[in-house]
């Protein structure tokens, strides 16, 4: 392979057994994702790519088979802000 990419490790935040770091997720999607996009991850896990994909400001789909791991992806990405809330939150 005559890419690689490394970065630093991240503390898990939620129990799924292979949570992806949201720094591997940012630099996957800023490839090919602008604001207003809509990303699919038909196997979302705990919603790693959802919650990046939203503070990127993109839609998002998530499918996931197992109920407990959606729970936690969908709480998970409510509660992420976009940059743009963020901005706002910061002004008020
Ligand atoms: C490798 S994990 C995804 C990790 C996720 N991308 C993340 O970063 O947190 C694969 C997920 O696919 C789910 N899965 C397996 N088969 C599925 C199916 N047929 N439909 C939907 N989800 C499925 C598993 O429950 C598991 O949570």
């Amino acid at each position: 392979m005559k890419t690689l990419w490394q970065m630093t490790a991240e503390r898990h935040k939620t129990v799924h057994p292979t949570e992806k770091p949201e720094k591997l997720l940012e630099r996957i999607l800023s490839i090919g994702c602008e604001e207003g996009f809509t990303v699919l991850d038909p196997f979302m896990g705990s919603g790693t790519t959802g919650a990046v994909a939203k503070r990127m400001g993109c839609n998002f789909i998530g499918i996931e088979i197992d109920q407990e791991f959606f729970n936690i992806a969908k709480e998970r990405i409510a509660r992420t802000m976009s940059l743009t809330e963020m901005e706002l939150a910061h002004l008020f």
